[in-house]
């Protein structure tokens, strides 16, 4: 395998460190990319104030997720549980020992590589990877690499050394961008989801209040607590939300909050799950103790309260969205067919269910929780009990 290894402080880490590491990562081919988050930098103090370690490796975690590359990007700890100051040849030693067998590539801007001959054991450095250098702006070209290129090839003959000019880099100060957050910008930088991170935190002296969030900061929060594959999903439900909405008449802005906040604990494994019910008082009957699937709606309708301080109407909305009750809220209807026929929702019949839902409201409600009841027979699965009353109190209706 071709290995990159792109280490730094990422503090925070943004656009440029995400263009860069794409552009070396299709240029060079790579099979796999390593971010790996210093410790403590061996030159200078991180800014009073910085997150902690751990924090940036969380950051540093959403940024590469980003980079939509799925498994073949991985965040490492390795420098964290080492501590101290971080150098690279240590932290490129230690990715050899994981990979015995692969060509590793350093990854490294302009600056880093300007000065590489002045690092801690450069020879070794050199010995263990090749070096991928990316200019930090599009001004910075082969003039400027060139000298240094001849200098570290006499250092170390047998170097491998490869330069590129990044189309379309974003060229950020990470100086200026913490500058930019504390004064409520920086945004235009920053992954939509890194950037949700840092205000869900109140990181780099950001101190927005969660609870009175406006829909353009809130919707970054939001997808700061999705895995990567689901933010098209929850991007969708609030596009539907807003026309289902509009069409039936139901509270627009209730309808994209809770759209966006309906599977913020989806990610969470069972006992994480759980621990939330007990925090919250979340009473589950027989069936949800074994259906991690069903936990997320009434999770995240604690949370979404909680956190975020949303009202009882949006609460509902995202407790029942994915069983659905009996004799539901017009808001409540609106998510849960949001949910279900969002536009990235691709499943036998969704056409039918947008066509009876664009139609008429409980017509689809009635399609949707009926699809659902077929489809858990035809899993073998059990049927909760609230869908099963939604479909028998609309056939009532
Ligand atoms: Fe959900
Ligand atoms: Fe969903």
């Amino acid at each position: 395998m071709r290995i990159g290894v792109y280490g730094g402080t990422f503090n925070p880490p943004h656009l440029g460190h995400i263009t860069a590491a794409r552009a070396v990562f299709e240029l060079l081919k790579l099979d796999k990319l390593l971010l790996i988050p210093d410790s403590q930098p061996p030159h200078k103090p991180l800014p009073k104030g910085s997150p902690t370690a751990h924090q940036r490796l969380e950051l540093t975690r959403l940024a590469g997720e980003q980079l939509g590359l799925e498994e073949k990007v991985e965040t490492l700890d390795i420098e964290l549980r080492r501590g101290g100051r971080s150098y690279t040849a240590d932290t490129l030693a230690a990715v050899r020992e994981l990979y015995p067998d692969d060509e590793l590539w350093l990854l490294m801007g302009t600056d880093m590589f300007l000065t590489l001959h002045t690092w801690r054991e450069p020879e070794r450095i050199m010995a263990l990877a090749g070096i991928a250098a990316f200019g930090r702006s599009e001004t910075d070209t082969e003039e400027l690499f060139a000298v240094q290129r001849e200098l570290l090839y006499r250092m170390c003959p047998t170097a491998r050394i490869f330069t590129l000019t990044v189309p379309g880099v974003v060229d950020v100060s990470s100086t200026d961008l913490r500058d930019s957050l504390a004064k409520g910008g920086g945004s235009y930088y920053l992954a939509p989801a890194v950037y949700g991170a840092i205000l869900r935190d109140k990181l780099y002296g950001t101190d927005a209040d969660l609870k009175a969030l406006p829909l353009e900061k809130l919707r970054p929060v939001a997808l700061s607590f999705l895995k990567h594959k689901r933010i098209p999903h929850v991007l969708g439900a609030e596009q539907e939300a807003i026309r289902l909405a509009l069409r039936y008449g139901a509270d627009v802005g209730r309808a994209r909050v809770a759209a966006l906040l309906h599977d913020c604990t989806k990610k969470l494994e069972m006992d994480e799950q759980t621990a939330l019910c007990r925090r919250y008082g979340i009473q589950l009957d027989e069936l949800e103790q074994h259906a991690l699937k069903l936990l997320h709606a009434k999770t995240g309708a604690a949370i979404a309260r909680d956190i975020f301080g949303v009202d009882d109407e949006i609460y509902t909305a995202i407790f029942w969205h994915t069983t659905g009750h009996a004799n539901m809220t017009l808001l409540e209807k609106v998510m849960y067919l949001a949910d279900y026929i969002e536009p990235t929702r691709s499943f036998p019949g969704v056409d039918e269910l947008r066509a009876a839902c664009n139609e008429d409201l409980d017509k689809g409600l009635r399609m949707g929780l009926e699809m659902t009841i077929q489809e858990m027979h035809d899993r073998g699965n059990p049927v909760h009990s609230a869908t099963l009353e939604a479909d028998e109190y609309l056939k009532g209706n």
